[in-house]
């Protein structure tokens, strides 16, 4: 019997990228029926794979080393009820493989009924044919299936997956994320980078309206928002108050830059980070009932004290509450006012956002990021946003810095050590801006099927968008941000 899964789980599963799944598909290494992955096919094309030593089973063995933290039981296991309809979900699939078992135990004796009657009616020959068939079946239902123990291990993960996560669909976009333990669908999506539309967060604004199209979803938050029966009729859920039971698809409107209001909000300082002696990270606390709503690659203003300044967020949207500024300490008001003691726990307000450097989310080719100097804050938070979003098939980063110097190299080094697809060049600003564009794009003859985006001074834009566009960069796949 074909147990198919889907793509999403299936990388889950073997611990490589959504992206990277998908290529292999697309060289013809791994086949599918339907956009989705038979199990015989995943033993196949994974001998290697340890299934017990995974994720999702190191997962449960924490829970159940420390059954007694409820925190984590908070933190890691889905609401009682939510665990109870997927439990009993499975239970109804056991239940229909365990019956259709029967029914084929039930067709093996009538059937051995049947050979002896023929055996007896027939002639030797006929009864040599007869013994021959049924040793033949009694050796093939004794013996163990090829793989059978790690298809069964395989199945209990899978099993293990679908109790503690599920999976979700957002159309028309086609974007795929996972909801864990009691996060709602719009805390789960942001936490994968798809920036579905929403508002207040707790209910009252109808912002997050969507359509549940198929699966079923559980009300884990009140909501003031009243819908009406026809809404109501037509499947009409609030993405900030429901989580799946089973895996669903939701018709949602996933936000580009023009969709997202102008914000004020009031954060709070964690730490100013020294990255050097000129430039420091500020890390920002959004309150838990006002969090930014940004894209990565968007800048804001941030006040405190009379001082402002316009910073590019450095950090991803699918961080949560925390945001992340780069300070160089030059003449504006607000760089001095961080580099003179700006400290924990100090106000400090947020503007915005605004800009249309943004992540194209529907591309799924290959991206080469470019900054230069602390035009690395909006590149960080895109290599970040195309991390969590896992749609880019290969991520090149190429940062040419001077003074500031390369102030989060390790950081960039671990992205390269740890993701196959992704490459990192540090590289100096000294030869300027029309070398360094030049030394980058030696390293691609065909740009046809990449996105690039570039912060830096108009010379290095200027520069790289020409050389790309001669390499067979589409007009489309340009995304060039003036930071100097
Ligand atoms: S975001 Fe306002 S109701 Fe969901």
């Amino acid at each position: 019997m074909a147990h198919y899964l889907p793509l999403s789980r299936v990388a889950r599963l073997v611990g490589q990228s959504r992206a990277t799944i998908q290529r292999m598909i697309h060289d013809g290494e791994i086949a599918t029926f339907d956009g989705m992955v038979d199990m015989n096919e995943l033993l196949r094309v994974f001998p290697d794979v340890q299934w017990e030593d995974d994720g999702e089973y190191k997962r449960v063995e924490e829970i159940k080393a420390k059954a007694f933290g409820k925190r984590v039981f908070e933190r890691t296991l889905p609401d009682k009820a939510v665990l109870a309809e997927r439990l009993f979900e499975l239970g109804k699939e056991f239940a229909a493989a365990k019956s259709l078992l029967l029914h084929y135990d039930e067709v093996f004796r009538f059937l051995s009924d049947k050979l002896e009657d023929v055996a007896e009616s027939g002639g030797p020959a006929t009864l040599d044919a007869v013994a021959g068939l049924k040793q033949w079946l009694k050796r093939e239902l004794e013996a163990a299936p090829s793989e059978a123990e790690r298809a069964e291990a395989l199945l209990a993960q899978e099993s293990v997956m679908r109790i503690m996560s599920a999976q979700v669909t957002v159309q028309p976009s086609g974007h795929e994320f996972f909801v864990e333990g009691n996060d709602t669908l719009l805390e789960a999506a942001l936490r994968a980078g798809i920036p579905l539309d929403y508002g207040c967060s707790n209910g009252n604004c109808g912002e997050c309206r969507a359509r549940l199209l198929s699966g079923q979803v559980k009300k884990v938050h009140p909501h003031d928002f009243a819908f009406k029966e026809q809404d109501k009729a037509n499947g009409a859920i609030l993405l900030c108050s429901y989580t799946p039971v089973t895996d669903v698809v939701v018709e949602a409107h996933v936000a580009g830059a023009e969709d997202i209001p102008e914000q004020v909000i009031p954060t709070k300082v964690k730490t100013v980070e020294r990255l050097g002696e000129h430039l420091a990270a500020l890390h920002l606390i959004a309150p838990r009932s006002q969090r930014l709503r940004f894209l990565a690659g968007q800048h804001v203003t941030l006040s405190a004290g009379g001082a402002e300044g316009e910073y590019y967020v450095a950090s991803c949207p699918c961080e949560d509450r925390h945001i992340e500024l780069h300070i160089r300490q030059d003449n504006r008001s607000f760089a001095r006012m961080v580099f003179n003691g700006l400290g924990k726990e100090d106000g400090v307000t947020i503007s915005g956002p605004r800009g249309r450097f943004v992540m194209k989310l529907d591309s799924r080719r290959e991206v080469v990021f470019v900054a230069w100097n602390e035009g690395f804050a909006p590149i960080k938070s895109l290599v970040q946003h195309a991390m969590s979003l896992e749609i880019a098939s290969a991520m090149h980063l190429y940062w040419a810095a001077g003074d500031v110097g390369h102030y989060q190299d390790n950081l960039c080094r671990a992205w390269a050590d740890a993701l196959d697809d992704f490459t990192y060049q540090p590289l100096d600003t000294a030869p300027g801006p029309a070398a360094v564009a030049e030394a980058i794009l030696a390293d691609h003859s065909d740009l046809s099927h990449a996105d690039l985006y570039a912060a830096g001074p108009e010379a290095l834009l200027r520069a790289l968008e020409a050389g790309a566009l001669a390499r067979g960069l589409s007009p489309l796949g340009w995304h060039g941000e003036i930071v100097v």
